[in-house]
């Protein structure tokens, strides 16, 4: 771990099971969704890309099939222990804030998801992600913005959805206190125009209700409670309870909006 303070640590460690299964569910919900961005970028044989605190398989698995073997493709991650390490792409240990870009300058496609909101110092991070890209190279970043929408249940229509968006909102105490911006997504237009991208757009996508979902906020509350309980935001019986309710399949839970923003490094 870096040598900031212990609040600054990423709350949802790569070191627990836990994570494994939300590198899954987080596939099943959002893959298609960057895999659009990737082809509308032009993502294809012969690119380099570099996939940043990549968590689980499938961007790193989706981006080797569409640069093909004369492209190149490096995950990343502070922890890189879900990443395949025989697999068809790069596998590095690399701390996006306290580490150097890897070969700067070079990279045709810079992605991260779901990371900068959790990096506190996430402008030096962008600037390493921005400084890796080849002239012409294009930026895609990806990132909630839980205060847009901070529910976890859109129709709370009785007690069971009522614990469920208020543990959502004990989670969300968490994660600002872990240094997280639960804003962040908003502001990512902004944020790559004022380094100096071009050609910047942004759109947003959050799925509503299903199976993955459920499933993702089983593995996050499980991976939470103990800290959950620990700051006194909730007790062990409210989760039980809320675990059962989601279990049941009856919440229709949610996510904050993904907003996905692009740019392009300028060719000069
Ligand atoms: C919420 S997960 C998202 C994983 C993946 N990008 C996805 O969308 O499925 C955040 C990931 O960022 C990684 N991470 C957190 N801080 C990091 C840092 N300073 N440098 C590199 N990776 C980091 C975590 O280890 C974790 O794998």
């Amino acid at each position: 771990m870096p040598a900031s303070a212990p609040e600054q640590r990423y709350l949802l460690d790569n070191a627990r099971a836990e994570a494994g299964e939300r590198f899954v569910a987080l596939a099943e919900l959002f893959d298609g969704v960057t895999r659009g961005h990737f082809d509308r970028l032009g993502v294809g044989p012969g690119w380099r890309c570099w996939e940043a605190g990549a968590g689980g398989r499938g961007i790193p698995e989706a981006l080797a099939a569409a640069v093909g073997p004369t492209g190149y493709v490096l995950a990343t991650d502070i922890n890189p222990a879900w990443l395949d390490p025989h697999g068809t792409y790069e596998v590095r240990r690399h701390d996006v804030v306290a580490d150097p870009p890897p070969e700067p300058g070079t990279f045709d496609l810079v992605h991260a998801r779901l990371v900068l909101i959790h990096v506190p110092d996430r402008a030096r991070a962008l600037a390493t992600m921005v400084a890796a890209l080849r002239p012409g190279g294009r930026l895609l970043v990806e990132d909630a913005d839980t205060e847009l929408q901070p529910l976890v249940c859109l129709d709370e229509t009785g007690p069971a959805q009522q614990r469920a968006n208020r543990l959502r909102s004990a989670f969300r105490e968490l994660m600002t206190h872990r240094g997280a911006d639960l804003r962040y997504g908003r502001t990512l237009p902004r944020t790559l125009r004022a380094a100096g991208l071009i050609d910047v757009a942004a759109a947003g996508s959050f799925p509503v209700g299903g199976t993955v979902c459920d499933r993702l906020e089983i593995a996050s509350i499980r991976q939470v409670r103990a800290e959950l309980v620990a700051a006194r935001l909730t007790d062990d019986a409210e989760i039980d309870a809320h675990l059962a309710a989601v279990a049941a399949g009856e919440l229709d839970l949610t996510l904050a909006p993904l907003i996905s923003a692009w740019g392009r490094r300028p060719d000069r």
